[in-house]
């Protein structure tokens, strides 16, 4: 047990590495209906297939709750993706950094894309633009541009860090854009492993009948759904090994051989479960709780082994005594009351815009008669 992740770790390590990964996951959720999501409004969009009058297409309803819930879901992954941002911080400082500041003004560009992203978003779902299918489209492609430099500046961050050796030669080019062959097939390998993962949300969406989706509309999404979360998860699955590969050192290899084997097993059987999960839909039987709950199971089994297997290929390039020792100093370093001040601060924020908001909502129709 004491050569698997994360226990062959010394324990703050160890408990950093868990808290990341656990926080991480929660990022992945959200992140992935954005990332998959942006794409297909964005395919969508190029199909002009949004606003379109007459009869609907069968992913009408996936494309109105797309709209609808898009605004959301890249505010909890932006949100989501502040606690895992601290953690990475704490685990890999000086790789973190370094990837930040040699990229600079290209990596900070990401915060007003987002929030392009964010403003194109609302205009999308806003009634002006109704049944204006040119624009839409045109509005559509750009949300999934926006989102896509976004995951593709993470994954040359996320590169860039691990190659110290591009370091030195990347500050004295000052080249804005750090060139890896690397980064293509891993952010291709985010995005299929994304897709089932939104399918799976949108699957519960449209069984709950979210942005009042009709049945029979739902009805007609459940084929489409399910063959694109199938294929997705089986790319995903045959993509995760080299992926994680590229960036495992030769010389650490052996050590991280188990976990990363662990790793890649616990995802395989989260794809066999998603499989079964998925098939019921695929041939024609609606969302049903069960396959649906089965799949769900198996996308968070995935996406843990996944991580588990990422962050110990990380480790093994990048984890030496010096590193472990600066985890313990940080260990030792206390701020309850600090923390205690601004999580009641937080809180009390929090319930009062939830106050806020439940007040000034207008009555329901039944109390209004
Ligand atoms: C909505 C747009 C976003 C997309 C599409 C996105 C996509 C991604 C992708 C693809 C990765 C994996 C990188 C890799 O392993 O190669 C990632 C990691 C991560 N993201 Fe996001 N992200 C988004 C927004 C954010 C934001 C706004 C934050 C911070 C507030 C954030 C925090 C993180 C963190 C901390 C990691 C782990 C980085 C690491 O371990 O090196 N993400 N994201």
């Amino acid at each position: 047990m004491d050569q698997i992740f994360p226990f062959n770790l010394p324990a703050p390590t160890a408990w950093y590495a868990v808290l990341y990964v656990v926080t991480l996951l929660l990022h992945i959720v959200f992140m992935s209906y954005v990332l998959a999501g942006s794409i297909m409004l964005g395919v969508a969009g190029i199909r002009g297939m949004l606003g379109r009058k007459g009869k609907p297409s069968d992913w009408s309803a996936v494309t109105t709750i797309l709209k609808d819930w898009m605004p959301f879901a890249l505010s909890a992954a932006i949100t989501a993706g502040i606690a895992p941002l601290l953690f990475v911080q704490i685990l890999y400082q000086q790789e973190f950094y370094t990837a930040n500041l040699l990229s600079f003004h290209r990596w900070m560009a990401i915060l007003p894309v987002l929030i392009v992203a964010f403003y194109l978003l609302y205009l999308l779902k806003a009634h002006r633009i109704e049944g204006k299918t040119a624009l839409q489209g045109i509005v559509a492609m750009l949300v999934m541009a926006c989102i896509l430099f976004v995951g593709w500046s993470w994954v040359e961050n996320h590169l860039l860090s691990l190659n110290r050796a591009a370091w030195a030669v990347r500050y004295e080019a000052q080249a804005m854009v750090y060139k890896d062959p690397a980064i293509l097939p891993r952010l291709g390998y985010w995005i299929a492993s994304a897709l089932p993962t939104a399918c799976l949300l949108l699957a519960w969406q449209l069984r709950a009948g979210a942005s009042g989706v009709a049945a029979e509309s739902a009805k007609r999404a459940t084929r489409p759904l399910a063959w694109l979360a199938l294929v997705s998860a089986v790319v995903a699955a045959a993509a995760a090994w080299p992926v994680i590969r590229s960036v495992l050192p030769a010389s650490g290899a052996p050590a991280a051989q188990t976990s990363i084997r662990i790793g890649m097993a616990i995802a395989g059987v989260g794809v066999l479960l998603q499989v079964a999960g998925w098939l019921p839909a695929r041939l024609g039987k609606p969302f049903r709780k069960a396959p649906l709950s089965l799949a769900s199971a198996g996308a968070a089994l995935f996406w843990l082994g996944v991580l588990m297997s990422r962050e110990v290929a990380r480790l093994s390039n990048i984890g030496s005594e010096a590193v472990f020792a600066r985890h313990e100093r940080v260990g030792t370093i206390a701020g309850f009351v600090i923390f205690l001040t601004f999580a009641v601060i937080g809180l009390g924020t929090i319930g009062w815009i939830i106050r806020s908001v439940a007040k000034a909502r207008p009555p329901a129709p039944a109390a209004r008669d």
